[in-house]
């Protein structure tokens, strides 16, 4: 949700920016913008996709200047147009600011410093910060930027040039995501690691209101009492062609075929002599008994997880769940217990809603264990456990790697609660985990039907509707699939249980509307095959998703695609991989941008 970036150093500022913004632009793509130094502060920047930034730039005659930040947008406040995009600049253009987060009190601000003679351009939140800095500026960044941040409330990450600072920059965040990139003779800022991997691989993090001052040779980190604070260097792991298409035509569709591995990286060093080793977490034996029940909290693809966990969870640890939207938890007054769990779930590890519940849950005093994705990110680091899972940078802003691996953390947490709580036999587990692990090797075989389901898509490219069905697991994968092809392709889809079908929506079945069918749970298979029935009846197209051998639903589906024999419980690992490619030719063959779809941004950073 909005990404910044920050340089400073010995090259041309410009190149360095773009470069790091196209990384980042899975965070927003309403507007780009940047604001370079060099006998002055020179701002360009317009609505539009960072190649209409870069096309502008390059019109210009490039930007000169060795210092400066830029920024990609996910409109909040005011829609995106040029005046809204950001760096947003003082009245005098004294100071020019980029902005992630949401200031909550800016019309208050807005209107203070109005009476004081400051005039507004722009609708947006950010606008203010420039002013407001402009108006406490005394010659120095960091006592200005704490009046600032004394001033200001809600989140932000912000990156802070002024006019009369030709050599430093100064940075903040608080509850917004930002890195600091440690260079030879250069330093950056950024959202997110990406945007940095071209440049360095080592960085240091930020806790809120932790300032920055950077400089060509030097990074300063200072508290609010301007105290210098001593920080770890991290080191990232990840080659630069983590984050490059590597010859796909889209992100998305490069992740999908990372899934195998992601999932092996995520689980192998977890499974010791088919068992189960959950050592990066401090739950002893006796703590896994006493768990009473356990509150999975997450927001979109990272819910549905959380609803695979559910089924999982209860039919091997007999603990009871309960899954909740991170937004709807932080305002219910849940009623939370001493021996409850909380599992945050998360691949980026910044989600506001999600952070904020997790807060709430620990405000409360229950012991929070979250699944991220983004080593040392806001939700890894207050959690008290974390397990990481193994994903690697996923750009596209439809997850995949992101789901599958957070799905496969599931199974390894209901099957090890499930053992030592006296529910999963050794003998049980034995046979489960081998199972698991032959969930790769099953994905890549399912790849070799992507002819298939592209065909296919082809044929349904055009849809007006489409119902995704599904009982048990399935349903959960109907909620993920459902998902997939509406946010990429903007068809309306709808994921129903399909028992619950002929309570009201069946009336919208009429001939030719597309039905999906998820029939791969073995006790519901035959439930299933009525469903299909059912609809049929009403004239749908349907496609099912079924067992390999299971193969009676033929003689009622138009078509069906078979997903290896595999286990009901991780079923859900296979039977997404057609959902996900189908919803891929389905946005491609409509002329959708696959990896950036409207109005949607990958890491939600506002509530
Ligand atoms: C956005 C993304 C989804 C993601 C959700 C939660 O809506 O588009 O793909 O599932 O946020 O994100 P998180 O990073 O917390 O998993």
């Amino acid at each position: 949700m909005c990404g910044i970036v920050g340089y400073i150093g010995q090259n041309e500022a410009a190149p360095v920016l773009i470069q790091g913004l196209k990384k980042l632009e899975y965070r927003g793509y309403d507007s780009a913008g940047i604001a370079v130094y060099h006998d002055g502060i020179q701002v360009v920047k317009t609505k539009g996709r960072l190649a209409d930034l870069d096309a502008k730039v390059k019109e210009m005659g490039g930007v000169k200047g060795g210092m400066g930040i830029g920024h990609t947008r996910w409109a909040t406040h005011g829609a995106p147009s040029d005046v809204n995009s950001h760096p947003h600049s003082s009245m005098n253009g004294r100071i020019s600011v980029v902005h992630n987060g949401i200031i909550e009190n800016y019309l208050q601000l807005k209107a203070e410093l109005e009476t004081k003679g400051y005039v507004f351009q722009s609708e947006t939140d950010t606008e203010v910060i420039a002013q407001l800095f402009d108006y406490y500026y005394n010659g120095d960044m960091v006592d200005t930027l704490i009046q600032v941040i004394g001033r200001v409330r809600g989140s932000y990450a912000l990156g802070i040039l002024c006019q009369d600072k030709p050599d430093e920059m100064v940075a903040v965040r608080k509850d917004s995501p930002l890195l600091v990139g440690i260079g030879k003779q250069e330093n950056f800022i950024a959202s997110d690691i990406p945007a940095l991997l071209e440049y360095t691989k080592e960085y240091y993090l930020l806790n809120d209101n932790e300032i920055v001052v950077l400089k060509k040779d030097g990074i300063t980190i200072l508290d609010m009492d301007k105290n210098e604070i001593k920080k770890d260097i991290y080191h990232v792991d990840w080659d630069i062609s983590a984050a490059e298409k590597g010859g796909y035509d889209y992100f998305m569709m490069k992740e999908i075929m990372e899934q195998p591995e992601a999932i092996k990286k995520t689980i192998s060093p977890r499974m010791v002599d088919g068992n189960i080793r959950l050592d990066d977490i401090q739950y002893t034996e006796q703590d896994i008994k006493d768990i009473n029940r356990i509150h999975i909290i997450a927001c979109g693809s990272a819910w549905h997880a959380g609803i695979v966990g559910k089924y999982v969870i209860e039919e091997y640890a007999r603990i009871p769940v309960e899954v909740d939207l991170a937004s709807e938890f932080r305002y219910r007054n849940p009623i939370l217990h001493k021996n409850d769990v909380c599992i945050i779930i998360s691949q980026s590890g910044e989600t506001a809603d999600t952070l904020a519940a997790l807060r709430e849950a620990k405000r409360q005093g229950i012991r929070i264990l979250s699944i991220v994705n983004v080593v040392g990110s806001s939700i890894a680091r207050e959690s008290d456990d974390v397990l990481y899972t193994w994903a690697g940078p996923e750009i596209a802003v439809a997850t995949t790697k992101g789901y599958s691996t957070q799905i496969s953390l599931m199974y390894l947490l209901a099957l090890k609660f499930g053992h030592v709580r006296g529910y999963v036999s050794d003998d049980k587990l034995q046979t489960l985990v081998t199972e698991l692990q032959q969930i790769p090797a099953y994905m890549e075989k399912l790849f070799k039907n992507e002819a298939q389901w592209k065909a296919l898509a082809k044929t349904y490219a055009f849809a007006n509707d489409v119902f995704v069905l599904g009982r048990g697991i399935d349903y959960a994968v109907a909620m993920e699939g459902s998902l997939k092809l509406k946010e990429i392709s903007y068809i309306h889809s709808e994921a129903y249980a399909a028992g619950e079908l002929k309570h009201g929506t069946i009336s919208l079945i009429e001939d030719g509307t597309l039905v999906i069918a998820i029939a791969t749970q073995d006790a519901l298979y035959e439930k299933l095959v009525s469903n299909v029935k059912e609809v049929k009846a009403r004239g749908a197209k349907v496609i099912a998703i079924a067992k390999e051998g299971n193969t009676e639903i033929a003689e009622v589906a138009d078509t069906v695609i078979y997903i290896p024999k595999i286990h009901d419980a991780f079923t859900a690992s296979l039977n997404i991989i057609p959902m996900q490619i189908f919803s891929y030719y389905v946005a491609v063959e409509r002329g959708c941008d696959v990896d950036m779809p409207r109005n949607l941004a990958k890491s939600v950073t506002v509530e």
